[in-house]
């Protein structure tokens, strides 16, 4: 138990050096608090992962690590406890039904919300949407199938060059339309939150996705629509948001 945390904490520091920037070695030092470090040897002893490989990325909440299990490669988000850009979390969870009950603490929001984008995965795979199949969940860590070869993560869409962009939307179309028949709106979605793993794009980061219910979930549909189709505009296609939006929603 306590030499898993040790070689952890080697692990990090290891990192953490070879980052020249001070702000990115900041990110380290919030990602890795002793809480964290905690569940991370948990998750270790109870065999979800066996070692902690390499960041993938560093993103306004949290940071993305590559991790190995006896199963495979797994992909292990990290929400920061303590991070100045907290901001926008809470309007998600409030007005989401299913999260009437989380009170105004910090750490219980942030929990809340990595709760939140697990049982958004959850969803979504059991209405066949290509995401990333949620494993477990703890406090500030989800553990999630990991997108990408042994030796580097799958690039976001954004850094492909597309082939055939006939076929990209096809595929996109039957996710937005399983997405929707799941009752969820994504709330963010562009091609920095779209992977391509061999041939095919999968959607991830669903953290802020929230029921049709949710009193801006048509405001956030649209926006999606807009996003997406800008981006499918630059690939040579021609169609816009109220015609990928008709599309999304099975019409
Ligand atoms: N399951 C995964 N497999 C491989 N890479 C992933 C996975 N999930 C996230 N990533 C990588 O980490 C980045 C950040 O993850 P994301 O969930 O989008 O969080 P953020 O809120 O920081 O944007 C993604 O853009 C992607 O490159
Ligand atoms: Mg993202």
């Amino acid at each position: 138990m306590e030499a898993t945390l040790r070689r952890l904490e080697t692990q990090v520091e290891a990192w953490r050096k070879r980052v020249k920037d001070a702000n990115e070695r900041k990110t380290y030092d919030e990602v890795f608090d002793h809480a964290t470090l905690r569940v991370l040897q948990r998750l270790i002893s109870h065999g979800v992962i066996d070692t902690l490989d390499y960041p993938v990325a560093t993103g306004k909440e949290g940071n993305v690590f590559r991790a190995t299990s006896r199963h495979g490669g797994r992909a292990v988000k990290i929400y920061r406890i303590s991070t100045s850009t907290f901001r926008s979390l809470a309007r998600y969870i409030r007005g989401d039904p299913r999260f009437l009950r989380v009170g105004g603490s910090r750490r219980k929001l942030i929990f809340a919300w990595a709760t939140k984008e697990f049982r958004n995965l959850t969803r979504m795979r059991q209405f066949h949407v290509r995401v990333p199949p949620p494993l477990v969940v703890r406090d500030n860590v989800l553990v999630m199938g990991y997108l990408g070869s042994k030796a580097r993560p799958a690039p976001e869409l954004r850094h492909v060059r597309v082939d055939d962009p006939e076929r990209l939307l096809h595929l996109l179309l039957l996710d937005l339309k399983r997405l929707h028949r799941a009752g969820l709106v994504h709330g963010d979605l562009s091609e920095y939150n779209l992977l391509l793993w061999r041939g095919l794009p999968y959607i991830i980061d669903v953290g802020q996705a929230v029921p049709l219910a949710h009193p801006r979930a048509e405001e956030w549909f649209l926006r999606d629509m807009r996003n997406l189709a800008r981006y499918l505009r630059t690939l040579g296609l021609d169609i816009d948001e109220e015609e990928l939006g008709r599309r999304a929603r099975g019409g």
